[in-house]
């Protein structure tokens, strides 16, 4: 929370957890060390903690965690809810097997899987359909901002990926700028207020109240040593962490950043 977000609802923060294909069985006591401390922590933390394993571990997760009241969500989806498309996971699928959110439009999908804002788009709804929350993933690569184009692509990014009449409740937008993720570089602060406040604008401009009230979690090289300087700029109503987050005592070392 921040003064932005004051004169609105208060913005309960986010701290996310992405572990991408990584994960076996024997990572699972991370995730429930994570779960063991928030439990001790009580209401000391000032933010919803959620990880988002591999798809393989959503169910044994979920239902091994909660004391602690972690959350549990998806790295990806398909945008229909069952068929033919072998190695593909639907929403439902995600929402039955205990996450309560799913990640959407990762610059790694993107760059991967050839994935266009049209169908960032559809993924979106189809989480909506599915009762899950989506975190929209949003962010220029190194080339985009050196010609000066961030605040463009990344409007164009989120015009093209969130659909009409979403709501704070079921949309969660990650700014990533694609060249910080994994590189140890994070933009400087006045960069990232900027790009914040453009969200902001889109968000509240296109959604009204709900819009004030959409998480914008900033993403790429989040760890404890910059955790409290990232999540005290304005607008910035959390993180989604990659490397950092799949050992406990780094992740919680992000959460710290919201200890009352
Ligand atoms: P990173 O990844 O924290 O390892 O930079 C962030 C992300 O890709 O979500």
């Amino acid at each position: 929370m921040n003064e932005a977000d004051a004169g609105t609802t208060p913005i309960r923060p986010l701290v996310a957890g992405n572990w991408k294909m990584n994960g076996l069985k024997a990572a699972l006591s991370e995730a429930l060390a994570v779960d063991e401390a928030l439990a001790e922590a009580g209401q000391a933390v000032g933010a919803d903690v959620m990880i988002c394993p591999p798809a393989t571990m959503v169910m044994v997760l979920s239902e091994l965690s909660g004391k602690g009241g972690l959350q549990v969500g998806g790295q990806d989806c398909h945008a229909n809810s069952s068929g033919a498309h072998t190695g593909d996971v639907a929403p439902e699928m995600l929402a039955d097997a205990g996450a309560i959110a799913v990640i959407v439009g990762h610059s790694e999908r993107r760059a991967d899987h050839g994935e266009t804002d049209r169908i960032v788009h559809e993924k979106v709804l189809a989480a909506h359909r599915a009762g899950l929350t989506a975190i929209v993933c949003v962010g220029e690569t190194i080339g985009q901002r050196q010609a000066g184009l961030t605040l463009d692509v990344v409007a164009r990014q989120l015009s093209g990926s969130i659909p009409d009449g979403v709501t704070a409740e079921n949309v969660i937008v990650a700014y990533e700028p694609v060249w910080a993720i994994g590189t140890g570089l994070t933009p400087g602060t006045d960069d990232v207020e900027q790009v914040h406040g453009m969200i902001r604008e889109h968000l509240s401009g296109r959604f009204g109240e709900e819009g004030r009230r959409i998480r914008i979690l900033y993403g790429g090289s989040v760890k404890p040593s910059n955790a409290v300087e990232l999540m005290g700029i304005t607008n910035v109503n959390g993180a989604l962490v990659g490397g950092a987050s799949l050992m406990a005592k780094d992740f919680l070392g992000i959460v710290e950043a919201y200890r009352g």
